[in-house]
């Protein structure tokens, strides 16, 4: 076999990984154009894709439909201790799960081939840039993979003999016998799914699962779970967060990171197209940001994918026309529905689709009152085609980070946009960060899911100890320091109207954002935070009625007071483990809205 690297630790690490998982054969990848068509001719001919004729190179896979999605109840940090990882975290003594998973990855590529594919999380050679190596039994992970990174021989020559890499093992745990016919989604029962992380090793091993970021594991895995935690050990920031670049009508640019629990429409912002007159936005990603301290003492970001792993159902011409173009060619799409023309269809794109083959390879109508494609059905598009993506996307040196937005969903009580007091006060912020499940939510107590910075099933480590992070890298970055914001763009009115029409519109906010920045805007001080005065927002050709207005921007004290229990219990896990500087913060929020 033709070995691409003496890199030694590589070498002895695919020759351990080989004599576990006994695969019929080992193929190193190369990343070519070669390998992408030549494996997915392999997959459309064991009948696991279809190649779609209304997109040029693109192809629909049907996942096995215990396979949706992340699996965050088998997702684990097995760190050496139980309260490093933290209580959000689910935890297993690393060595146990080690034997457990030794046992599941045994013989498990039996009748398969094994893949090495060297990638890596940013563009080769940013200084802000990691490489991982993923081994795989699974030829979609691979060409998937070419999509959401960098593959290939580069990639080998830049790790060099005795370069460092992340080692992520995956293998959908179901091997052949000899003479056994695949099937086409192969994966195994759900007890047997396992998404393990070794923080301290740097170390990933997933088992079980074919989907998503349960396999491809430089997304979720290496870039959030893994490098937040060396993230924190190395003095930079891993984060869930889109990058955008919003350009003044006199062409001052600012960059902006938002971090949104998933389904708040973050791939949506990161392809904002604004409606207000002469400003410009630009994508740099929409998912995942890396940051480091540049030389000049800002803090510079780079988007470490290549592609988007985009949520289908819902996309359409009218709530993101951009990411409609980006997918139009060279697009993996997982769980939608065929159409009868050769195309993919899915709920909420722009018109109905009368007939098709649904995401579990039926035949079906909308009559049939099922969904046609799966809720987290998927599109693999490389970055490059999307249409507003920036031309300094892949910087190596990353673009410097003016503001961070926080937010959530929620339909009640939480105001449009607030800016944070100071740094520590924008910790707190996103600390406390807070979705609705449903919009009748009533009793807030129990309805208020907290997600910490967006990071809640990504932060690899105690998520007290993540916030302290967070203040450390405050008081590095000093006066440099990005402007902290929290936004809601899903507030309803009592009989459920929505309140802001979002999408395009949600360019006012930033360009709010901006004129803080810029020392334009004053804003009010609110117990909340700083927020729009009367005529700062630029509402020029929205018609919004006032007392909507009026309604978006109110902070209800009372209803703030009714969350304290709620706040006081979601600290209350992370015990002695909360940083003073949170502690402080709890303590004026409360008085300001006494
Ligand atoms: C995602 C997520 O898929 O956050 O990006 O769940
Ligand atoms: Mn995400």
């Amino acid at each position: 076999m033709n070995v691409p690297t003496d890199n030694k630790k590589l070498l002895a690490w695919v020759d351990e990984v080989a004599k576990m998982c006994r695969p019929d054969s080992v193929v190193w990848c190369d990343g070519s154009k070669e390998e992408y068509d030549r494996l997915t001719k392999q997959m459309v001919a064991a009948g696991a894709a279809t190649p779609l004729k209304k997109r040029p190179n693109s192809f629909l896979f049907r996942s096995h439909p215990s396979d949706v999605a992340r699996v965050e109840d088998r997702t684990y940090i097995a760190s050496r201790s139980k309260d490093e990882a933290g209580p959000t975290n689910n935890w297993i003594d690393p060595e146990t799960l080690k034997n457990t998973m030794r046992g599941l990855y045994a013989g498990c590529m039996q009748g398969r081939t094994m893949y090495v594919i060297p990638f890596s999380m940013g563009v080769v050679g940013s200084p802000i840039a990691k490489i991982g190596v993923e081994i795989t039994d699974s030829a979609y992970v691979v060409v998937n993979q070419h999509i959401m990174t960098r593959v290939g021989t580069k990639v080998l020559e830049a790790l060099g003999a005795d370069g460092e890499f992340i080692p992520c093992l995956h293998s959908v745990g179901a091997p052949l016998k000899p003479g056994e016919k695949d099937v086409p989604w192969p994966c195994a029962p759900i007890e047997k799914k396992y998404i393990a992380h070794f923080p301290e090793e740097n170390l990933i091993w997933s088992f079980g699962s074919g989907y998503g970021g349960n396999a491809l594991l430089g997304k979720k895995c290496l870039a959030l779970r893994i490098a937040s935690s060396l993230a924190r050990r190395e003095g930079w920031m891993a984060e869930h967060m889109l990058i955008l670049r919003f350009t003044s009508p006199r062409g001052r640019k600012f960059h902006i990171a938002a971090a949104f629990p998933s389904a708040c429409g973050k791939t949506n912002l990161a392809m904002l197209q604004p409606t207000i007159e002469g400003w410009k936005c630009e994508c740099i990603g929409d998912d995942i940001a890396w940051m480091k301290i540049g030389p000049d003492g800002r803090l510079r970001a780079i988007n470490p994918e290549a592609g988007f792993f985009g949520v289908a159902p819902g996309t359409s011409y009218s709530s993101n026309p951009k990411a409609m173009d980006t997918i139009k060619e060279n697009c993996i799409f997982t769980n939608c529905v065929l159409t009868d023309d050769g195309d993919i269809w899915w709920e909420g794109m722009d018109k109905p689709c009368a007939h098709g083959i649904d995401w579990k390879g039926q035949d079906w109508t909308p009559a049939k009152g099922e969904k046609g494609a799966h809720p987290n059905a998927r599109f693999t598009a490389p970055a490059r085609q999307c249409p507003v993506i920036c031309p300094d996307w892949e910087d190596p040196a990353g673009v410097p980070i003016d503001i961070f937005v926080f937010g959530g969903r929620r339909a009640h009580v939480m105001p449009l946009v607030h800016e944070a007091f100071d740094w520590d006060h924008g910790v707190f912020m996103g600390a406390t960060a807070a979705s609705e499940p449903t919009a009748a939510a009533l009793d807030v107590k129990h309805h208020l899911r907290r997600d910490p910075m967006a990071m809640l099933p990504f932060c690899g480590y105690n998520v007290a100890d993540y916030w302290a992070h967070w203040f450390k890298m405050g008081d590095k970055l000093g006066k440099n320091a990005p402007h902290i914001f929290y936004i809601n763009w899903f507030r309803k009115s009592e009989d459920g109207r929505w309140l802001w029409p979002g999408f395009g519109d949600n360019s006012r906010v930033l360009k709010w954002m901006c004129e803080r920045v810029e020392g334009k805007a004053k804003g009010v001080e609110t117990p909340l935070g700083r927020m729009p005065a009367d005529g700062e927002l630029d509402l020029t050709g929205l018609k919004i009625a006032k007392a909507d207005m009026d309604e978006l921007l109110r902070v209800d004290k009372a209803a703030f007071r009714a969350e304290f229990e709620d706040l006081d219990e979601y600290m209350a896990q992370f015990g002695a483990r909360v940083p003073e500087r949170m502690k402080k913060q709890v303590v004026a929020y409360k008085k300001r809205m006494g």
